[in-house]
């Protein structure tokens, strides 16, 4: 696929351009959203004409940003529907509601100062957990042309995209500090910028259509999303069937163990100081009875992550 043609037409299925069914469903407040799927719905709409902009066969410029969307979203619904333009104005910031329910928003200078920590001081880590992402990254290469990453960060993972040139990556972080790190990051891997999208949002409520990527990638943020069950069934619902689910994560240590216990006392200084990093968790039960058709769970111990050990690392499959 040509840069041209995932940045206009095809991106649009893998952009925003409906909200989750599952959103949807659980929350029926969210007028925009309905008016979206009513929409979508419109037996009289060509197929995308709902995204083109009124008056214009350009279609909606394919941001990612979830806000920009839903407001010339809301100017296409509002056109086609009498709602009143006080819902139309109210409705953009719905997302952000969600994004701010699962991550409340934290002081300016403390998200700043977290990206720009996780972004130099992560190296050795790094070039240690690079054999274990090399070979869970080899498993996507040839297999997944569209790829989410839920938690993206600083975007250390975009280095391994960057061979194929056919990749496209969505980043989703709802730290909008990380943004500027994972773009700067996209390029020094090489990584066209008109391949990445970043968008502010959360893996409990994923902006993108049912089965619309080919793989979605997380390392290092089961620990810190706010509903880990729910970001796993968020993650199966975006993969199309038989989509891979490419995992490093670190673990709770074994129960009785003395790093158990160490990462007990330390978890609430953990979770005020890495911004919700939770030391505890056994996220690898989690994946494996999330519901994904096979699930390849190894594990690693790493030097340069201390405490935060041992990782488990692999792929399911949907
Ligand atoms: C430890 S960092 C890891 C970042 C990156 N994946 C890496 O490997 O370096 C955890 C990331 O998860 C993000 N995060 C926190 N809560 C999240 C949520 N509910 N949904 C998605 N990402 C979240 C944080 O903003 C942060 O960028």
């Amino acid at each position: 696929m040509n840069l041209a043609s995932f940045s206009a037409g095809s991106c649009l299925n893998f952009t925003p351009n409906i909200w989750p069914s599952s959103f949807i469903r659980k929350e029926p407040n969210y007028k925009i959203c309905c008016l979206l799927k009513r929409v979508n719905s419109d037996p009289t709409s060509e197929p995308n004409s709902q995204f083109r902009a009124p008056n214009s066969l350009e279609p909606i410029e394919p941001c990612l940003c979830g806000r920009r969307h839903l407001i010339r979203a809301a100017s296409v619904a509002a056109s086609r529907f009498p709602i009143r333009p006080s819902n139309a104005t109210n409705s953009p910031s719905d997302y952000e509601v969600v994004v701010e329910k699962f991550h409340p928003p934290r002081a300016d200078w403390y998200e700043e100062l977290y990206a720009s920590v996780l972004n130099s001081a992560m190296k050795s880590y790094e070039a240690e957990v690079a054999r274990y992402k090399s070979q869970v990254f080899s498993d996507l290469r040839g297999n997944a042309q569209k790829v989410l990453e839920i938690g993206i960060g600083t975007g250390p993972n975009l280095k391994y995209y960057a061979n194929d040139s056919d990749t496209q990556v969505i980043g989703i972080d709802p730290n909008a500090k990380m943004e500027k790190y994972a773009l700067k990051s996209a390029e020094s891997a090489g990584l066209p910028l008109s391949n990445f999208k970043f968008i502010h949002a959360v893996g409990e409520v994923i902006p993108l259509q049912d089965a619309s990527v080919d793989a979605v990638v997380g390392t290092l943020v089961l620990c810190s999303v706010k509903d880990i069950e729910m970001t796993l069934k968020e993650m199966k619902r975006v993969l199309r069937p038989g989509g891979l689910y490419a995992f490093v994560e670190h673990v709770a240590a074994k129960d009785g163990t003395l790093l158990r216990f160490v990462q007990r006392v330390l978890d609430p200084l953990q979770q005020i100081l890495s911004d919700g990093c939770h030391l505890c968790r056994q996220t690898g039960k989690s994946i494996s009875s999330a519901g994904f058709s096979s699930v390849e769970l190894n594990t690693a111990s790493l030097s340069t992550a201390a405490f935060v050990n041992p990782h488990v690392y692999g792929i399911a499959r949907k």
